[in-house]
């Protein structure tokens, strides 16, 4: 998907929240019960000492900003650039600003943790991204990224006309990508499914990407195999 980080592309297909609730709505945990929101949110649990400043980037409907607000001691604010995003997740009782991850209204060295969730992808420029990200984690910081791995729904994707998504953060790049400003990196993969209860499903998911993919007919159920990320960086 090579619009995949082109702004324009990027604005729009966020403008709303349906096709992110779409995406969202087929996926099953590991064949071991994990779910790589789980695993993400474990993560930040782990990286907080008493209490503690943390930032989401990117917090698209706010789902995971009320999850990290409930943690006890924690001070969350969640931005996102989709003025939609922002008010859905102001909605429920986070506080929540509009901002560029590029240029992140905080002074540096403002957030014990910060928390990224299959955003980076998406991102124009990475290396300043990274550098904004660096800028306003405190000495010591944690900084938790989830992304997809090249293999990520590939099999879906060919069988519409498609080509496996290509990212520049990727399963694939996230450990040197990190390594350059972080010193310590770890990594948990998960193997995920997207399971469509009929060829509709299939297709309304494929539809959410605005690509012109077309998957052939079939009957029945079809599950197609996800691959996901969880990075812990400091
Ligand atoms: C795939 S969605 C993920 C949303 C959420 N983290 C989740 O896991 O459901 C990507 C999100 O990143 C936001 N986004 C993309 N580029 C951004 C940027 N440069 N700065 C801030 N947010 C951005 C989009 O508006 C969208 O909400």
């Amino acid at each position: 998907m090579s619009q995949m980080n082109d702004p324009d592309y990027v604005r729009e297909q966020y403008a709303s929240e349906d096709n992110l609730e779409t995406r969202r709505s087929v996926w099953q945990p590991t064949a071991e019960g994990l779910d790589p929101v789980n695993e993400a949110l474990n993560a930040i649990d782990r990286a907080l000492v008493g209490d503690a400043d943390v930032l989401e980037v990117g917090c698209g409907t706010g789902a995971m900003a009320e999850r990290i607000n409930a943690l006890p001691g924690v001070t969350l604010v969640a931005t996102d650039f989709s003025e939609r995003f922002v008010e859905l997740t102001a909605a429920r009782g986070v506080d929540a600003r509009q901002a560029d991850i590029c240029y992140l209204p905080f002074d540096d060295a403002s957030f014990d943790v910060v928390y990224a969730g299959w955003m980076l992808y998406h991102v124009r420029d990475l290396d300043r991204a990274l550098n904004e990200v660096r800028r306003v984690l405190r000495p010591g910081g944690t900084f938790v990224a989830v992304t997809n791995g090249n293999d990520h729904i590939a099999d879906l994707l060919r069988a519409a006309g498609g080509k496996p998504a290509i990212t520049q953060f990727s399963s694939e790049t996230g450990e040197f990508v990190l390594g350059r400003r972080f010193g310590d990196v770890r990594r948990h993969d998960l193997e995920t499914r997207a399971v469509f209860g009929d060829h509709a499903a299939a297709q309304a998911y494929l539809d959410s990407f605005d690509e012109g993919l077309v998957l052939p007919p079939f009957e029945g159920e079809r599950e197609y195999a996800g691959h996901v990320t969880v990075f812990e960086a400091r």
